[in-house]
């Protein structure tokens, strides 16, 4: 998947039926526009209340999926998109970025500032954590392929931030925020990276069936594609449950697939 936190992510949608059977429906946000400038509350802001007044959307989308905790070109400021959902009542799920660094202390401090700041205003809204993003694609076979100069990381540095970041909030007001991570489902198949599945509470699954360009991926098929992908993940996860992270069809840009 060619996906970036400037582009196709920021449109992609997610929806999750978490363990207590309660399903969230949201947007993911990076913490850059498309120009690559810092979002502030205010375009948070616009986001969350775009999203939650989408008229004939299947549902309510009141969740935002973050990539970091860290306001864009800050060292470890929290992200002023809690703020935004402070206000709007948006649900988070949380992300922290764990390609190219050995430490996750910014993304920690972060988080724990913005905790500081609104306290249980903040962690009631936090459905989620995912220690990381597509990292194990990056480093797979078809991410290097799709991106030679990708940076991600193995199975061996996201289950190593997993336990630091468990141990760091263990007495936290989101201790008992099940952490996961989010991949594309080819890495969650790829038995080399099991250590990821067995470090977390839940599995977080992209799927772009228009990026299965070696297969019929004509928008009439893409259902078909969806629901493979999906099953392949689901027999891979153990019993543990898996949360669509991303998903979605680009409608205009370079990308636009000759079939469509
Ligand atoms: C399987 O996962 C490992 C570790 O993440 C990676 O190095 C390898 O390239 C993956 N295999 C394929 C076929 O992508």
């Amino acid at each position: 998947m060619r996906v970036s936190t400037t582009s196709v992510l920021t449109a992609g949608a997610f929806a999750t039926l978490a363990s207590a059977g309660e399903n969230y429906l949201g947007f993911n946000s990076g913490a850059t526009k498309t120009d690559n400038s810092a979002k502030f509350k205010a375009d948070f802001l616009a986001e969350f209340n775009t999203a939650q007044n989408l008229k004939g959307a299947p549902g309510k989308f009141d969740a935002v999926r973050l990539y970091t905790n860290i306001q864009a070109y800050s060292t470890s400021d929290p992200i002023q998109a809690f703020d935004a959902a402070v206000e709007t009542k948006t649900k988070i799920l949380l992300g922290l970025w764990t390609s190219g660094t050995d430490s996750i202390d910014n993304e920690m401090a972060a988080l724990k500032s913005g905790l500081q700041k609104f306290g249980k205003d903040l962690s009631d809204l936090i459905i989620g954590v995912s220690i990381g993003s597509e990292d194990l694609y990056r480093v797979s076979v078809t991410g290097l392929k799709n991106d030679p100069t990708g940076v991600g990381a193995g199975p061996d540095v996201i289950t190593k931030f997993i336990k630091e970041f468990k141990s760091e909030f263990a007495d936290s007001d989101i201790a008992s925020v099940p952490i996961g991570h989010v991949d594309t489902w080819d890495a969650w198949t790829n038995g080399t990276n099991k250590a990821v599945i067995d470090a977390v509470d839940w599995i977080g699954v992209d799927e772009y069936p228009y990026y299965e360009d070696g297969k019929d991926n004509t928008i009439k098929n893409s259902g078909t594609l969806f629901d493979a992908a999906y099953d392949a993940t689901i027999a891979a996860a153990g019993g543990k449950p898996v949360w669509v992270t991303e998903t979605g069809y680009p409608y205009t840009g370079s990308w636009l697939p000759p079939s469509l």
